[in-house]
């Protein structure tokens, strides 16, 4: 699996992983909601989509904070993640779409969000003037993507400690992955083209329990299971492995609080409308 994971990569194996740790991540990402659906200005019933919703929670979240009326639904290109997020409650409409790609509904949404889904797509030119078709004329978006990783040491440290025992390439800003818009201007250069107005971008910083609140050796386990980082070194062995999580659990001891670790975070919310 890629350090990288393109879109093809989470429509298989990188979504099956990430069904794997759904829990454990949602209750880690969950204090990302409130800012982002503030964002959004749910301030009248209307026709929202999730895009990229992994295994809902984010989008049943929204569906119970919309206005009455409104109308829910969840989009994502894993069929894994799909299939958990529909048995998970009725609410919402899940539907398997490459949204970069697949063509504008009948009926356009009011609003889009996405909750770190937009970071992946092959082609982003094209992917984000796709999803400006998806809006009505003066629809809005709020969309989440990381910072810088120096701002998110939750998820820098693991590559950090990694790095120490086995050879990682440098990560490539350009492709897709967690920080490809870590450098704000990047996305909001790709939004103008793509056909968005009224942009802006706000950041949200606070800590994150890792793995929803795990003591140190969990939580580097946890953490080693869900990033590709974990799928490196478990190509290089046991022994490396077990030095990791040693290191890592001793990292993260230094973050704990009340018994879990809890580590900064920075996430840019950006938002904006379609231009008219
Ligand atoms: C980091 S996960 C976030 C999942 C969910 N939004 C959450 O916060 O729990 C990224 C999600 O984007 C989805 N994704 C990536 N590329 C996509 C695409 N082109 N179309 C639809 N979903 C995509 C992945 O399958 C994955 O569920």
């Amino acid at each position: 699996m890629s350090e990288n994971p393109a879109a093809s990569d989470w429509a298989t194996a990188r979504g099956e992983k990430w069904r794997k740790q759904l829990s454990g991540m949602e209750a880690m990402l969950l204090p990302v909601d409130e800012p982002l659906i503030r964002a959004l200005r749910l301030d009248a019933p209307y026709r929202i989509a999730d895009i990229g919703c992994g295994g809902g929670g984010t989008t049943l979240k929204i569906s119970r904070r919309a206005v009455a009326g409104s109308v829910v639904h969840g989009f994502d290109i894993s069929p894994a993640l799909i299939e958990a997020a529909a048995v998970r409650s009725d609410e919402c409409a899940f539907a398997l779409a490459d949204v970069g790609t697949a063509p504008a509904p009948e009926e356009p949404f009011d609003r889009l969000l996405s909750r770190f889904g937009i970071m992946f797509y092959d082609d982003p030119p094209s992917a984000f003037a796709n999803l400006a078709r998806w809006l009505t004329p003066d629809g809005r978006f709020a969309f989440a993507a990381w910072g810088r990783p120096v701002e998110n040491p939750w998820m820098s440290t693991i590559r950090e400690v990694a790095t120490e025992v086995i050879d990682i390439p440098p990560p490539d800003p350009e492709a897709p992955g967690p920080f490809r818009y870590a450098e704000d201007g990047k996305l909001l250069a790709l939004l103008d083209q793509a056909g968005f107005g009224d942009l802006d971008m706000h950041d949200w910083r606070g800590t994150l329990p890792i793995g929803g609140g795990m003591a140190p050796a969990e939580a580097a386990q946890f953490a080693l299971a869900s990033f590709s980082v974990g799928d490196l070194l478990a190509e290089a062995g046991d022994e490396a492995a077990n030095e990791v999580h040693r290191s890592l659990t001793a990292r993260f001891s230094e973050h704990q609080q009340d018994g879990v670790v809890r580590m900064d975070a920075c996430v840019h919310i950006f938002t904006g409308a379609r231009a008219a």
